[in-house]
């Protein structure tokens, strides 16, 4: 900033005030790597990636980043050979991961199936930034998308005024992989209108994308491929075409397998994202997490964990994800309205509203668990307080 100076004849000049632009005042795509509420996979883990990249000697499928080795180690934690920790990112069986990496070095298309919050888009995530170092070639599926967003659109201010052209073409997520042979997301996929979809048979099994306006075709360069995730209890809704399916090798991430699996993902995932909202640090709080995923698992499964007690299951899908949420929410509430240590009353309300969707069905699933297994076990009687405070609106 310059000081106004004094001009002849003593009028001071106004100083230029800066027009915002329709941007909020600032050029579009210029947010400091720090400032960014969610820094992409490959920003937030660039020291891993450079490092598994670095001191890799297996071969490497055409434009891979790593080798699928890396890749694996990248998922499910390791270390490099430098000696830099490579944290896990996702919590599963290493099969699964295995036969997913191998997929994308075949001609075939990945689809990450599973219930929802079983970390399809993580992995979908991961495995773009790992393989490609680039998971921002995304299409996001939902009833509305259309054919442009998978194949390609027009610019139609230069379509009016230039006619077709490859300067008026506005390429898709996925026409942009294909030229740089990398890795395109598609999430949601059988949210997709079934015409729409069906765009992916020909990029899937030509390895091409038409252009009959230009008369042209982009062909796919080697490393393209797709990884695509769907929700099995969006089945039904748009089923996946046999002839698209049959591009795909389907591989279907589980819930977590155990107990202590599903408390070491929420522990770590509420410790990352805690940092990342630059929280008040709360003592990391295994007790209650552990109790979070009990109930989780337990209406979940409706059983209780020692098999004894048969419970209802609620609506909701109470998944790993939503866990996460009620523990980040619990220890928000407990940095900046409690005594910053997470207590049963600062998951109660969350746990409550993860579980009550519907609100008779549900709260009456709730109310019989709470009375029938929360009631009677030793040592939480604090949270069995809490939780019925909230329900009967004396929280707080
Ligand atoms: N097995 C797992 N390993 C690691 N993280 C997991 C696992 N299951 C769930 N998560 C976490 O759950 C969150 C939500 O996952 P997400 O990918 O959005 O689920 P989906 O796309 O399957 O609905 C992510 O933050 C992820 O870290
Ligand atoms: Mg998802």
């Amino acid at each position: 900033m310059s000081e106004p100076t004094t001009a002849p004849g003593g009028a001071v000049p106004v100083p230029a005030v800066p027009v915002p632009a329709a941007t909020g005042d600032l050029p579009l795509g210029a947010a400091a790597p720090e400032e960014v509420l969610r820094p992409h996979a490959e920003q937030a883990y660039a020291g891993e990636l450079a490092a598994l990249a670095a001191g890799d000697d297996r071969p490497r499928p055409p434009q891979w980043r790593m080798s699928p080795s890396a890749v694996v180690t990248y998922l499910l934690g390791g270390e490099a050979a430098d000696g830099t920790p490579v944290t896990p990112k996702y919590v599963g069986p290493r099969r699964l991961v295995e036969v997913a990496v191998a997929t994308l070095a075949t001609d075939r298309a990945l689809l990450l199936l599973g219930v929802p919050g079983t970390a399809k888009t993580w992995v979908s995530e991961h495995l773009a930034a790992a393989v490609s170092g680039d998971s921002t070639l995304m299409v996001q599926g939902t009833a509305g998308t259309p054919e442009e967003a998978i194949r390609y659109g027009w610019n139609y201010a230069r379509l009016l005024s230039e006619g077709p052209s490859p300067a008026a073409l506005v390429a898709s997520p996925v026409m942009v992989a294909m030229r740089r042979g990398s890795v395109a997301r598609v999430e949601e996929l059988t949210r997709i209108p079934s015409d729409v979809q069906d765009s992916l048979i020909t990029i899937l099994s030509e390895k091409t994308l038409p252009v009959p306006e230009l008369g042209t075709e982009v062909q796919a360069t080697r490393g393209f491929t797709v990884i695509a995730t769907a929700n099995n209890r969006d089945r039904g809704v748009n089923e996946l075409s046999s002839a698209l399916r049959r591009r795909f090798n389907t591989v279907v991430l589980p819930l977590p397998a155990s107990h202590e699996d599903e408390v070491e993902i929420v522990a770590s995932r509420v410790a990352r994202l805690g940092s990342s909202l630059d929280l008040p640090p709360v003592p990391p709080a295994v007790e209650e997490i552990r109790r979070v995923v009990t109930v989780f698992r337990e209406l979940r499964s409706g059983t209780t964990e020692d098999g004894r007690t048969a419970v209802k299951s609620p609506s909701g899908t109470l998944s790993t994800a939503e866990a996460i949420s009620v523990v980040t929410g619990g220890i928000a509430l407990a940095a900046h309205f409690g005594d910053g240590v997470l207590r049963p009353s600062d998951v109660a309300a969350g746990i409550l509203g993860a579980v009550v969707q519907d609100p008779v069905a549900d709260a009456a699933v709730w109310t019989e668990y709470l009375e029938a297994v929360v009631r009677e076990r030793d040592g939480w009687e604090d949270f069995y307080r809490a939780c019925r405070d909230v329900v009967a609106g004396r929280a707080g």
